[in-house]
């Protein structure tokens, strides 16, 4: 298959055909991701509660996030890829903003970035696009702020937080943002910006949209922390593991593994072997 490029994901809107986004964050996932056709790969800062362990996102660092994109674009050599801004690395200027969104780039072969926040992230935006750098906004619950908000918490259930919410959406593509991405709002809100925007607006947690995405962690059955309500499981890969080291422990211990299938014999008289 050949890689999408940025006409593609408009051409999609358009012609109203969902785009499939998932995340990875590791060489093996994101060539499965590949091999299933998958429109484009998140490589989240959620890699750092699903891979690294960390409560949140904010202790995820650029070295992290550069080097996981490089293992992910090494297994998907022919997908979309998407680089996540950590925290702190766009929150302080434009500058600073600028340059670590070129390394993903530069040092990891990102098709673009993804920062959180509207309104007041908007000259971050417009500094990026700026260098040539393709942009998606990410409104609605944006894990990097979860204490502004009060925690993992839905967004723009009510008139006051949805028209800001849609202010946010209008200031992310006015800023120069290729997509746009919703997470937690209700269908409802979603609906209404894939309407208002020209640009896409792909979901997470928020209903139709544009496009979906998924974190795989969840989908998989593999984050075992918490799952959201939006989250569909399409796998049970925990237990698959579980059940697999389980059952490697077992046979060693019980002299079932390693038999005779599983070692080189020596190649000369054993004899000779003896006199060693
Ligand atoms: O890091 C991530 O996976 C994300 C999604 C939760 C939207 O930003
Ligand atoms: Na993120």
């Amino acid at each position: 298959v050949k890689k999408k490029s940025l006409g593609d994901f408009i051409k999609m809107k358009q012609e109203k055909q969902q785009v499939t986004w998932v995340t990875a964050y590791d060489f093996p996932t994101a060539s499965f991701a590949e091999q299933a056709d998958i429109d484009m790969i998140l490589v989240g800062d959620s890699l750092g509660m699903v891979v690294l362990g960390y409560k949140g996102t904010n202790p995820v660092t650029m070295e992290d996030c550069i080097s996981h994109c490089q293992a992910v674009r090494r297994g998907a050599p022919h997908t979309w890829m998407v680089g996540d801004m950590p925290f702190m690395s766009y929150q302080v200027s434009d500058e600073e903003a600028v340059r670590n969104a070129g390394r993903f780039i530069k040092e990891a072969d990102a098709d673009c970035i993804k920062l959180e926040g509207g309104v007041r992230v908007a000259s971050r935006i417009k500094a990026i696009t700026d260098a040539g750098i393709l942009v998606i906004g990410h409104i609605g619950l944006t894990p990097q702020s979860t204490g502004q908000l009060g925690g993992f918490k839905a967004q723009g259930r009510d008139v006051k937080n949805a028209r800001l919410l849609i202010k946010d959406a209008l200031a992310v593509q006015e800023a120069g943002a290729y997509a746009l991405l919703v997470e937690a709002v209700p269908p409802e809100v979603t609906k209404f910006m894939a309407q208002k925007l020209t640009i896409p607006v792909y979901g997470i947690g928020a209903g139709p949209a544009d496009g979906q995405l998924i974190i795989c962690g969840d989908m998989l059955g593999l984050f075992q922390a918490f799952t959201p309500k939006f989250v569909k499981k399409y796998a049970q890969l925990a237990e698959i593991e579980i059940n697999a080291f389980r059952q490697y422990g077992e046979d060693v211990k019980t002299k079932k593994f390693p038999t005779d299938d599983h070692v080189y014999h020596v190649l000369e008289p054993i004899e000779e072997f003896e006199k060693m």
